[in-house]
């Protein structure tokens, strides 16, 4: 918008005439520019629209909508919080885990998740040999607190989490503590996210008991059953895990495990429509529904929840239009 003031402004002190196709371009070009010099701070923190972006923009995920709605409000608008928020993401392939994470970015920086200050670790990725983890360990150290030192919001989300060696959750660790100052940096006002797969399997049979019960999906609540419970031991068992061997857990460091749960047909089918949204392609409810028809689903005998949740529905789509 300024940048077309500006343009506007231009012209009126100039004889030029320009075609419009011109304007066009040029408008475009300062508009560039000017984002080229917009900074990457902080939006100021509305709850409100934080709520309304994630009743719009999630699908079939009524506790994380909750959770992550209070915990995340709750910290950004407390002006001196006491220990860093931690939420641990648990749930099968293609629920929503990033999705969430990056929901909550555009709502904390102006640049969203292009913000430098949204920094995402894939533990195969960014750690895959094993003999580097000193190295490793002592880097993540130092962008951790280099991080924080210049921009104490900063957010980090580690993706893959049950495939973290070890020793770099120790790493971590050390800043989660209530305690936590690392050579005179404090991380209370920072935020760690971890995603896993852990637990999926336990949310996936709840959600499913629910289902062979005839009740709600909606009536499934974080204690239902003695979820969290069961999401811990899962965890604990899972002795390949790097989140066993870690005291994180017994130290109470995370503040929620939120339970992700598989999603349904219609939660696909909304992911799919989003997608056509976002490609500019005009909404068409049969494509939708041949795109998802097309996604495996399990139990086999009842076929109720998608293998791969929304995962892979973008190509899909562009394999059907293409
Ligand atoms: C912040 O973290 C990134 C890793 O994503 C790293 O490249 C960068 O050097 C860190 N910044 C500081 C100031 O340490």
């Amino acid at each position: 918008m300024k940048a077309s003031y500006f343009v506007i402004v231009l012209l009126l002190f100039s004889d030029v005439t320009l075609t419009s196709g011109f304007i066009d371009v040029v408008v475009g070009v300062t508009a560039y520019i000017y984002t080229l010099f917009k900074g990457d701070n902080l939006l100021p923190f509305d709850p409100a629209r934080f709520e309304k972006d994630l009743n719009e923009n999630l699908y079939g995920q009524h506790i994380v909508s909750k959770v992550v709605l209070k915990a995340v409000s709750s910290f950004m608008t407390d002006s001196n919080p006491n220990k860093p928020l931690v939420l641990s993401f648990h749930g099968t392939t293609g629920v929503g885990k990033n999705h969430v994470a990056k929901i909550i970015a555009r709502n904390i920086y102006e640049k969203g998740d292009q913000s430098s200050h949204y920094i995402t670790f894939i533990s195969e990725h960014h750690f895959p040999h094993k003999d580097m983890v000193d190295m490793y360990s002592a880097q993540l150290k130092q962008w951790i607190s280099g991080n924080v030192s210049s921009f104490p919001q900063s957010m980090f989300v580690f993706d893959e989490m049950d495939k973290m060696n070890p020793r770099l959750v120790e790493t971590i660790k050390a800043f989660l503590d209530y305690t936590a100052r690392v050579d005179g940096v404090s991380f209370r006002k920072a935020i760690f996210i971890f995603l896993s797969n852990a637990g999926g399997n336990v949310i996936a049979n709840l959600a499913l008991d629910f289902w062979r019960e005839g009740k709600e999906r909606e009536e499934i609540q974080m204690n239902s059953k003695g979820m969290e419970t069961q999401i811990f031991q899962n965890i604990f068992n899972d002795k390949s895990s790097g989140f066993w061997h870690s005291s994180i857990i017994d130290h109470h460091l995370v503040d929620h495990f939120i339970p992700f749960l598989p999603l349904e047909l219609k939660h696909v089918r909304q992911c799919v429509l989003a997608e056509m949204a976002s490609l500019s392609i005009t909404v068409d409810h049969d494509l939708a529904e041949s795109v998802v028809r097309e996604m495996p689903f399990f139990p086999p005998e009842v076929t109720i929840f998608s293998v791969k949740g929304c995962k892979s529905v973008r190509q899909k789509l562009l394999l059907y239009i293409g």
